[in-house]
C-alpha cells in the first residue's frame, strides 16, 4: 500500500494529496474501476454530478467493505444547478446517487461568471457545510478575480480550488493567490490528459534518469509542491503506476528543468467563459 500523505485544509479536515479522477469512466464501467483504484490503494475519490458516474461510485465504496471515514469522497455542483435552492437540491440527488449521507468535499464546478450567480450558490455551499451534508467546500476553475469577491461578499474562504495544472499549465499567480489565502490547490489533468506533455523529451529522459515513467515524474513534481492530484485511468497496470511516487524524489534542478515546459497552454475551457 502506499504511503500518501495527508494535507490539512483550511477547516482542518485532512485530505489525502493523492486520489483517483472518474472523468470520462464510462458510468457501467465505473465501479469495476473505482474497485480497482480502491485495490491498489487510493483512498480518494474525485466525482462530479456532470461525470454521470456517482452511482458506480457509491457502488465500488459499498462493495470495498472500506469505512465511510477511510475514503475521502468529492463531488461538484454541474453547471446548470448555480444558485441557492438549486444547490441544495443538486447536492441531495447526488449524496442518493452515491448512497452517502455527506460528502467530503462539495465543489460548484466552474463558475460561470456570465450568469453570475455563483455568489449566490457560494451561500448554498455554507449552509451545506453547516448541515453537515459537506465535511468541507470549496470551488473549481476560479479566477483571481472569482476567488476575490467570494472574500468581499460572503465570509467562507474556499477550502479548494481545483484547476487545470499541469507542466504546461503551472498557473504561478493562481498558486500565488491560493498560498497567500490558505486555499489548498487541485490540479485537474496532472498528467496531461496522458498526451504529448508524457513524450515531451526532458520528461522523457527525466523517466530514464529516475527509472520511472514520463506519469511518475510527472506526478512526482506535482506531489513536491503540494498540489492534490487525481489521475484518471481506466487501465489496471497505470492506476497502480500512477500511485507509485511516494519512494522517490526529483532534485531540484529537475524541478525546474520541468518548471521550464510551462507555456500557459490550456487542454481544457477557458474558465471566464465556459458555461
Ligand atoms: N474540475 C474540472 O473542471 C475538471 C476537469 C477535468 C478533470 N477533472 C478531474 O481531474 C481528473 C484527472 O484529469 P483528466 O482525467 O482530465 O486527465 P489526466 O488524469 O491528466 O489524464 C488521463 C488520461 O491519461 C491516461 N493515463 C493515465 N495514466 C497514464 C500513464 N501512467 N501513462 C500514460 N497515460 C496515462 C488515461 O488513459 P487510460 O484511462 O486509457 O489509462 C487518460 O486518457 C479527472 O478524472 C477529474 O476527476 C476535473
Amino acid at each position: 500500500m502506499s504511503q500518501v500523505p495527508n494535507i490539512r485544509l483550511n477547516n482542518g479536515v485532512q485530505i489525502p494529496q493523492f486520489g483517483f479522477g472518474v472523468f470520462q469512466i464510462e458510468p457501467a464501467r465505473t465501479a469495476e474501476v473505482v474497485r480497482t483504484a480502491l485495490e491498489a490503494g487510493y483512498r480518494h475519490i474525485d466525482t462530479a454530478q456532470g461525470y454521470g458516474n456517482e452511482e458506480g461510485v457509491g457502488q465500488a465504496l459499498r462493495e470495498s467493505g472500506l469505512a465511510r471515514d477511510e475514503v475521502f469522497v468529492t463531488t461538484k455542483l454541474i453547471n446548470d444547478r448555480h444558485g441557492h435552492d438549486e444547490a441544495i437540491s443538486a447536492l441531495d440527488e447526488s449524496l442518493q446517487k452515491l448512497g452517502l449521507d455527506h460528502v467530503d468535499l462539495y465543489l460548484i464546478h466552474w463558475p460561470r461568471p456570465r450568469a453570475d450567480r455563483y455568489v449566490e450558490t457560494w451561500r448554498a455551499f455554507e449552509k451545506i457545510l453547516s448541515d453537515g451534508k459537506a465535511r468541507s467546500i470549496g470551488v473549481s476553475n476560479f479566477q483571481v478575480p472569482h476567488l476575490e469577491r467570494l472574500a468581499a461578499e460572503t465570509g467562507t474562504v474556499p477550502a479548494v480550488n481545483q484547476i487545470e495544472l499541469h507542466p504546461w499549465l503551472a498557473q504561478r499567480e493562481l498558486q500565488a493567490y491560493h498560498r497567500e489565502h490558505g486555499i489548498a490547490t487541485e490540479a485537474w489533468s496532472p498528467i496531461g490528459k496522458g498526451g504529448d506533455l508524457l513524450a515531451d523529451e526532458r520528461v522523457v529522459a527525466l523517466a530514464e534518469k529516475y527509472g520511472r515513467s514520463p506519469a511518475q515524474i510527472v506526478l512526482r513534481w506535482h506531489i513536491q509542491q503540494d498540489n492534490i492530484v487525481f489521475p484518471k485511468s481506466v487501465t489496471p497496470s497505470r492506476i497502480r503506476e500512477n500511485i507509485d511516487v511516494f519512494d522517490f524524489e526529483l532534485s531540484a534542478d529537475d524541478i525546474a528543468t520541468i518548471d521550464e515546459l510551462d507555456s500557459g497552454t490550456r487542454l481544457g475551457p477557458d474558465p471566464d467563459t465556459f458555461g
